[in-house]
């Protein structure tokens, strides 16, 4: 007999297949049938007790909950819902449309730092892979040097995510643009298509397939051992609980909100081996500290949480690599494309490229890609004058732009570990509050400096034949746009002038963000080289808030790398090089 649910995904299966569909489809779908449940099934089970309890079914969380689970039992914990079925999810197509919704069912949750760019946060399972560009590249091996990672076990940890959820791109028009452009600008030589972090110019993997489909780190479950992986939903972690009986406080489980708001309180097996590990990203996982106890004692007590450890250093030294973008108008549309093509400089600056689409008339067809406003991502309003709702005011008033506006793409420079450093607080003690963050964009000068190099060599690119042949630039067409940028409060394109000083103003007028955001829990500060936190036993953090400066070009490779790596290193130490993993 094949009970319903089977029937059901056995026909699902049949159609994905006729489709054509990938092995990571099927995969999806398998999860989607077999493992993911709702929070307040927790209550209706026997209790059990856990091996490793993993907050944050992330970009992380995924990969590292499933190598855990081919040995021990896991109980993987995700606040936000399955990204399985969600178009704004799953197709390249509505990448800013989801990031656009600020709806509490929203699979991103968008906060604004102090300094006033507005930036958004994942709330679903897969965590950033399920809405963000997709572009995917490792760290340079000196990267993986410094972070002490055994290289062998990295070399074996990135194509384990890569076999599974990576992809060629057919290279769309505007990107082609740019690799031509950046090569004949001088960012040479030209490598080819390489998930290697290199000098020079290079087509990059990505998580979108040639249908523009989005595969995510929850396909990565599928890689678990189902007997073992219990995956919730809608399971928000309030905060670790610990035993305090001991002289050293010792993670015990944590309690959780499941969708109905109801408590719950998971618990570990009472052996030495186990585990509380956070994957809650770079704001998660130092907000959960905090709001469990471990932080600095005087913010703690000025918010009643109760002190299990003092430790000033929790949420400090966080940063947020300086997005800046320059516009340029083409002769005809281009095609709609996010990121594939990268120029990796020697002078700490990485120059990529986005195209957004315009032909319709249909007002939410036309936008600009990652740059697209209603994402806060443009505005000629200087940082502190921003908010969500001129960004909405924006989406509204975007009808009356000309069709030129959304003719074009963007060029644009990323700073590679910036100096600029800021910090992480807790604004109160609910979970699904934002907290408070600061990122001090170009407090630093070297930061600014590169900034301005940045920009200059995005001129070089735009002057370059390649781009002379695609785009406009009579001065009515500028003129025109420049005014245009002023009525429609949008960036377009800077005063055009060579002198530092006003460049160095569009650097801090216009920035944004790539949304690579870090640190908070940093190496030798709040965890140890293994990742555990420093002065209580049995907990972990896992994820970007654990990196000094963001890894490669863009970070999600290294960060899946890093969820696989661990779960491999942790089952390794326990059973003995002999492990499956
Ligand atoms: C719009 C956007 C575009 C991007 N583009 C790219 C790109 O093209 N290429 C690239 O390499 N990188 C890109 N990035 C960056 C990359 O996606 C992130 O750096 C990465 O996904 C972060 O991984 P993480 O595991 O640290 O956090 P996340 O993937 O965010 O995982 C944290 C998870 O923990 C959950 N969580 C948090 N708190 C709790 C709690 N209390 N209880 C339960 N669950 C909780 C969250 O819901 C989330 O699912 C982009 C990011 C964004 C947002
Ligand atoms: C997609 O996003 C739009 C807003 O940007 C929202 O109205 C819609 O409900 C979302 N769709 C789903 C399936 O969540
Ligand atoms: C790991 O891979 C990198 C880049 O592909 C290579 O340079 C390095 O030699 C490899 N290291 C080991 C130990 O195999
Ligand atoms: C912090 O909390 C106050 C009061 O609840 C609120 O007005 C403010 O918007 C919050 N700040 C952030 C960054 O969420
Ligand atoms: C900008 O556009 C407005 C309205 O179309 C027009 O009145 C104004 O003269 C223009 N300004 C410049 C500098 O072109
Ligand atoms: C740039 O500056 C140089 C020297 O300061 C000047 O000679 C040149 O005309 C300027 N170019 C432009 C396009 O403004
Ligand atoms: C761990 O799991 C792997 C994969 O399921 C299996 O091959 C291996 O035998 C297991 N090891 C132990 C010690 O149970």
């Amino acid at each position: 007999m094949v009970s319903k649910e089977g029937e059901l995904l056995v026909k699902i299966l049949m159609f994905l297949s006729i489709l054509g569909s990938t092995q990571g489809r099927r995969d999806a779908v398998e999860v989607r049938h077999r493992r993911l449940r709702e929070a307040s099934s927790f209550s209706s089970t026997p209790a059990a007790e856990y091996d490793y309890i993993i907050v944050g079914g992330g970009t992380a969380g995924c990969p590292l909950a499933a190598t855990l689970s081919q040995n021990y039992s896991v109980l993987l914990l995700e606040r936000g819902g399955s990204p399985y079925g969600n178009g704004n999810i799953t197709r390249m197509q509505n990448f800013h449309i989801g990031l656009a919704d600020t709806s509490p069912a929203s699979p991103s949750q968008s906060f604004i730092s102090t300094d006033g760019v507005i930036n958004t946060r994942a709330r679903v399972l897969g965590g950033g892979t399920c809405i963000n560009a997709g572009f995917y590249s490792r760290a340079s091996p000196s990267f993986v040097k410094a972070a002490g990672w055994d290289e062998e076990l990295v070399n074996e940890s990135y194509p384990w995510v890569e076999r599974r959820i990576v992809y060629w791109p057919d290279v769309a028009p505007w990107q082609a643009a740019l690799r031509d452009g950046l090569v004949e600008a001088g960012f040479s030589p030209f490598n080819g298509y390489t998930y290697d972090h290199i000098y020079g110019t290079k087509i990059g993997g990505t998580i979108f397939d040639k249908d523009g489909f989005r595969h995510t780190a929850a396909d990565l479950l599928a890689a678990g051992n189902p007997e073992n992986l219990r995956v919730l939903l809608h399971a928000t972690v309030q905060k670790i609980v610990f035993d305090t009986k001991g002289r050293r406080p010792k993670a015990a489980g944590v309690r959780f909100k499941d969708e109905n708001g109801k408590l719950h309180r998971a618990l570990l097996k009472n052996a030495r081996h186990s585990e509380v590990i956070l994957s809650s990203g770079a704001i998660g996982s130092p907000q959960l500290l905090l709001l469990s106890g471990i932080g600095h004692k005087k913010h703690l007590k000025k918010l009643d949480v109760r002190l299990v450890l003092h430790n000033p250093h929790v949420g400090k030294g966080m940063s947020d690599n300086p997005l800046n973008s320059i516009f340029m108008p083409t002769r005809k549309p281009v095609r709609q494309s996010l990121i594939q093509t990268v120029g990796i400089t020697k002078k700490g600056v990485f120059i990529e490229a986005s195209s957004g689409f315009g032909q319709s008339s249909d007002s939410i067809r036309c936008h600009h890609g990652i740059m697209s406003a209603e994402i806060g991502q443009l505005s000629t309003i200087p940082p502190k004058q921003r908010s969500l709702e001129a960004a909405k005011r924006y989406a509204r008033d975007k009808q009356n732009l000309p069709r030129e506006a959304f003719q074009g793409g963007f060029i644009l420079e990323k700073i590679d570990g910036p100096l600029s450093r800021g910090r992480l607080r807790l604004n109160d003690t609910d979970v699904d509050n934002n907290p408070s963050v600061t990122f001090n964009y170009f407090s630093h000068p070297y930061d600014l400096k590169r900034c301005v190099y940045g920009i200059r060599s995005i001129e070089e690119i735009v002057r370059t034949k390649r781009f002379a042949r695609l785009t406009v630039d009579d001065a009515y067409t500028m003129r025109m746009l420049l005014n245009m940028s002023v009525q429609a409060n949008v960036n377009l394109i800077p005063k055009h002038t060579n002198d530092t000083a006003s460049v160095e103003q569009f650097c801090r007028d216009s920035v944004t963000t790539i949304w690579h955001y870090h640190g908070g829990c940093h190496v030798g500060k709040v965890v140890d080289g293994e990742y555990r936190v420093l002065g209580v036993s049995r907990l972990r953090v896992v994820d970007g808030s654990t990196f000094d400066r963001s890894p490669g070009t863009n970070p999600q490779a290294t960060v899946m790398m890093m969820g696989r790596y661990m779960g491999a290193k942790i089952l390794r130490k326990r059973l003995g090089r002999a492990a499956g993993a």
